[in-house]
Formats: structure tokens, C-alpha cells, sequence
């Protein structure tokens, strides 16, 4: 895929991102909030409707400001066009919306954001998607599984790696390679890693999909989405899905996500170090069961990640033998607050099995991995020495 720019590193990128439209030349970009754009004539109504001319129409098909992080979020994954969303699931609705029209099944990794799981269900199969999850977590036998689900043809492949919440690690490149080979799209939800980790497009990925929410804009104070990959595609949703469905981001919260952006790697990095110092206190201390950290030696897509990813982020998943233990451990941290989001500043944890996945069954959660003894950890910019006295503590306590 043709790079638009990208003559410079990440972090040059990231902060000063893609040249915009501001006749002024202000430094961060103008924020245009309007529903509507007017025409000087009828003349000009026809050149820039029949594509002749470039120009705005109402903001729900585009705007400047949301245009901007769209190019930016293009640049910054190395596709050719983006298209921004009020949220997460409002990219992964529209894509998987759009591979409706093609009729064949769609694959799923068995380890999937539950948001995205419950959309499957009550959204996908009643309207009449076939739907097949496939656990490719690693090289080897279950690759055998994926090439023969995709020599009979299907719709498209999602995927996340690391995974919400269990942080499972999917070989990029392995499975990039088979989707080529049977002429299959692969999405891939990058929001664990972001951008300053791993880039999809770059290892065989057709789309790349954000929850802007988390890492992106960084701060906890906003929700958006964008979905990243070759103009076509992109042009197609944004003419399709993305205007008709109305996920549309207002042009506030694009100028807060490119301002998050500008100090992503820097925020990455941190997140990184942060979550693997945790992750090496919590492995082997009583009553900890395990940790999953693709950063620690131990996680089965150690080797892969570190081929891929250049950090291994600020998630991680920590395992206690109960539930009730899980809790109890959640009620004794002070710093480290009980929250459903990650990717902000502050450090946040969650009990899947009482809280973003209260709503399936323990069977059903069990089949994704998550055991009703886990906690998701959501690592923030905090001291490492204060987030590992909390996590000290609250062992002590148990
Ligand atoms: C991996 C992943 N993808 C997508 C989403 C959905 O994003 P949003 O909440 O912005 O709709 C989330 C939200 O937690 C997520 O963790």
C-alpha cells in the first residue's frame, strides 16, 4: 500500500501530523462546528456534487476538522485514507456492515472485545450472517483450522492482538499471508496496541480499526472511532455506512483525539514500562494464578509480539483462583481505580465477569478465556513505584 507521506519517524508524525486546510496557518487546527456548508453560487452547488470540485457539503458525509484526523490517523497507520466515527463500535458496525452485501461467512478470532461479540449476536446473525469463530492465537495446528475456513470463502477476517481482555497474540504477518492467499479482507482492531506499537496494514491487514476512546485521544474525556486502509474501501464506507448509519464524530472531539495523538508515542512507551513492571511483580506472587503480559517471557505470543509490536502496551490481565478473590483484590487498591475503559492517564481495573461481561454466560465467557478470576488492568502514566505499592497492598490484604 502506498504510503501518503511518511518521510519522517513516528513521533515526528504523530505531533505534527498532516499539513491542513487553515488559510490563518494557526498552529493546532481550526475547529469548524457546522451542520452545513454554503454555496457562493448554483454553478459551484453542481461542480462540487458532480466531484469536479473539492468541497464540503454537511457534516455528517464530512468536515474539515474531522478530515484532518482522518489523513492523520491514514499517515499515521500507513494507509492511504481513514474515516472517523462517534465511537469504537460505530467503526466496527460499519465495517462488518459493509461485508454484509458479499453474503459468504464471516471469521471472527474467538478472543474479541465483548462489545464487538455482543454486535455479532444481536446485530450480525439475526440479519442473516453466517458467523464462524476460529481460535488462531498462535502458529501451528489452529493455522491448519484458519486455512481451511478460509479455502471455503468467506466475507472477511476480524481480528484483535492483543486481545480485549485475555491479551492473546495473533501472528500478523502468518495470518496476512492466508487471507491474501484465498482473497479474503482482513480488519484488524488495533486499539490495545495503537499505531506507535504495531501497525496491521504494514503485516498483511486490509482495514485497521480504532476505539479512538482509549489510547488515541488518551485522556478519558471523549469517545470516537476510525477505520484506516486503501482509498477504495475507505471511500466506500464513508459514502455508505458511515453517512447513512450517522456514527458520525463531532469535529470537538476530532480536534481533542489530534491533540491526543500528538503525544502518543511518548504516552506508549510510558504505558509499556509501566505495565511491565506490574506484570513482573504480579507473576509468581501469591495468590496470583497467572499473568497475561505479552511482554513476559511466559505468554505464548511472546516471540510474536516482539516481532511485531515495538512496546508491548499498558494491558494486562491478572488471574486469581475465584471471583470472589478478584473482587476483593479490586476493593483493596486505592490508586488504581474500578473502571470499565483503558488507555487514560490514570490507572483503571475491571472484572470482566461482573462488569463488561457480566452479560454472557459463564460458559460463554469460559469459551473466550476469561475465567471469572480474572482482572483486566488498565495501566496509566502514574509512578510505577505508587502503582506497585497499590498493587502490593492489595495483595497484602487478601
Ligand atoms: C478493543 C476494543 N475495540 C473496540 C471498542 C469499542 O470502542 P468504543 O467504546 O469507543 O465504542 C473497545 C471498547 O472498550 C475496545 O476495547
Amino acid at each position: 500500500m502506498e504510503k501518503p507521506e511518511g518521510r519522517y519517524g513516528f513521533e515526528t508524525e504523530a505531533v505534527h501530523g498532516v499539513e491542513g486546510t487553515d488559510p490563518y496557518r494557526a498552529l493546532t487546527p481550526p475547529i469548524y462546528m457546522t451542520s452545513t456548508y454554503t454555496f457562493p453560487s448554483m454553478e459551484t452547488v453542481d461542480r462540487v456534487l458532480g466531484g469536479e470540485e473539492e468541497g464540503y457539503v454537511y457534516s455528517r458525509a464530512a468536515n474539515p476538522t474531522v478530515r484532518q484526523l482522518e489523513r492523520t490517523m491514514a499517515l499515521l497507520e500507513g494507509g492511504e485514507e481513514g474515516v472517523a466515527f462517534s465511537s469504537g463500535m460505530g467503526a466496527i458496525a460499519a465495517v462488518l456492515l459493509s461485508w454484509m452485501k458479499k453474503g459468504s461467512p464471516f471469521l471472527f478470532s474467538r478472543h474479541l472485545y465483548s462489545g464487538t461479540r455482543h454486535f455479532i449476536e444481536s446485530m450480525l446473525i439475526p440479519l442473516g450472517a453466517t458467523v464462524r469463530f476460529v481460535d488462531f492465537r498462535a502458529e501451528g495446528p489452529s493455522f491448519v483450522l484458519l486455512e481451511e475456513e478460509l479455502r471455503d470463502g468467506a466475507a472477511g477476517l476480524f481480528l484483535e492482538t492483543p486481545s480485549n481482555p485475555t491479551l492473546d497474540i495473533v501472528d500478523l504477518s502468518g495470518v496476512g499471508t492466508l487471507c491474501r492467499k484465498y482473497g479474503v479482507p482482513l480488519a484488524v482492531d488495533n486499539t490495545f496496541a495503537s499505531p506507535a506499537l504495531q501497525k496491521p496494514l504494514e503485516q498483511g491487514a486490509d482495514i485497521v480499526i480504532h476505539s479512538a476512546t482509549k489510547y488515541l485521544g488518551g485522556h478519558g474525556d471523549l469517545l470516537g472511532g476510525v477505520a484506516i486502509g486503501r482509498r477504495e474501501t475507505i471511500q466506500a464506507l464513508r459514502a455508505g455506512e458511515a453517512t447513512l448509519l450517522g456514527a458520525t464524530l463531532s469535529p470537538m472531539n476530532a480536534w481533542l483525539i489530534l491533540r491526543g495523538i500528538k503525544t502518543l508515542a511518548l504516552r506508549m512507551e510510558a504505558h509499556s514500562l509501566r505495565a511491565s513492571a506490574l506484570a513482573r511483580l504480579l507473576s509468581g506472587k501469591a495468590p496470583v494464578v497467572r499473568v497475561h503480559y505479552p511482554g513476559l517471557s511466559e505468554h505464548p505470543g511472546h516471540e510474536i509480539a516482539r516481532r511485531q509490536m515495538k512496546g508491548t502496551g499498558g494491558m494486562l490481565s491478572v488471574e486469581f483462583s475465584s471471583g470472589k478473590m478478584a473482587r476483593s483484590f479490586m476493593d483493596g487498591l486505592s490508586l488504581i481505580r474500578i473502571g470499565v475503559s483503558l488507555g487514560d492517564p490514570g490507572s483503571l481495573v475491571e472484572h470482566p465477569a461482573s462488569m463488561s461481561h457480566r452479560g454472557w454466560s459463564p460458559e460463554v465467557r469460559r469459551a473466550m478465556g476469561i475465567e471469572d478470576g480474572l482482572v483486566r488492568m488498565s495501566v496509566g502514566l502514574e509512578s510505577s513505584d505508587d502503582l506497585c505499592k497499590d498493587v502490593e497492598a492489595a495483595l497484602s490484604r487478601l
